[in-house]
């Protein structure tokens, strides 16, 4: 059974007081555990060098939430995958719903920042899903194929083994409902089998297939434990260190007993 990857996304939330508070209490919390599980965590990017500094010297590693389609240049605003590459980040999330709706980022550009990501070397996490008239109009399955297909499926086999791609339902994100187990797994498998057919068996094995929406202590260890779900992207959750680190321990947990 492969470990899981837990992905804490805080998004634009915290002081630089709290950021650094929460990157240490986490930090000192994995040093007591014998981690399987790839933890990253993604703070805005005026904490970024909390998180990467203390990353050097811990069992986690630092994500950034967004990155630039562009190399570099007059972008007034942006920042370049190769500025977060040099600070050492390994991880960047590309395509979250909350993006694609208040920044209007369209399949298009999201490929092009997935393309600057892998000039660097970084991994793309890479996110998708369907919103609740989507699901209800039974159209899930037809919109997460179509993100897939043109944000990522133009990728070399070997760029697209680097990539992970996160399962987040619209209407899971920060509702306090989660996706079922059942529903998730469903999809994980769809998207498993539209990336077997692309780029082959051992390929869909390796990719991480991530939840996100609502993810809790609570749920955790249902979800983490069901079929083809790799691990979880997790929002709300990831902003309290007590919470977080029990998501892990889920992760660990859901590993152990499969
Ligand atoms: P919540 O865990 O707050 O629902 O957010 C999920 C998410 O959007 C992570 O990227």
């Amino acid at each position: 059974m492969k470990s899981k990857l837990v992905i804490g996304n805080w998004k634009m939330n915290l002081s630089f007081e709290e950021a650094d508070d929460l990157t240490i209490a986490i930090q000192e919390a994995l040093a007591e555990i014998n981690l399987q599980t790839e933890v990253v965590i993604c703070p805005p990017f005026p904490f970024l060098e909390l998180v990467t500094d203390l990353a050097e010297e811990s069992n986690f590693n630092a994500g950034a939430q967004n990155c630039s389609q562009f190399e570099n240049g007059a972008y007034t605003g942006e920042v370049s995958a190769k500025m977060l590459a040099d600070l050492g980040v390994d991880f960047c999330i590309v395509g979250h719903s909350e993006r694609r709706r208040y920044f209007n980022e369209s399949n298009e550009v999201i490929a092009q920042k997935i393309n600057r990501l892998m000039d660097q070397q970084l991994i793309p996490v890479v996110c998708c899903g369907e919103t609740l008239e989507e699901r209800n109009a039974g159209k899930h399955f037809e919109v997460v194929e179509k993100q897939l297909k043109e944000t990522l499926f133009h990728l070399k086999k070997e760029d697209f083994e680097h990539a992970v791609i996160a399962y987040e339902p619209v209407w899971a994100i920060g509702t306090g409902v989660n996706a079922t187990p059942a529903q998730a797994v469903e999809m994980h498998k769809f998207i498993r089998s539209l990336v077997e057919k692309k780029y082959g068996t051992e390929i869909a094995y390796n990719t991480y297939i991530l939840y996100g929406g609502s993810c809790t202590p609570q749920n955790a260890i249902e979800l983490f434990s069901s079929e083809d779900v790799d691990g979880g992207l997790i929002g709300g959750a990831s902003i309290k260190s007590g919470d977080f680190v029990s998501i892990i321990e889920a992760a660990e947990t859901a590993v152990n007993d499969n």
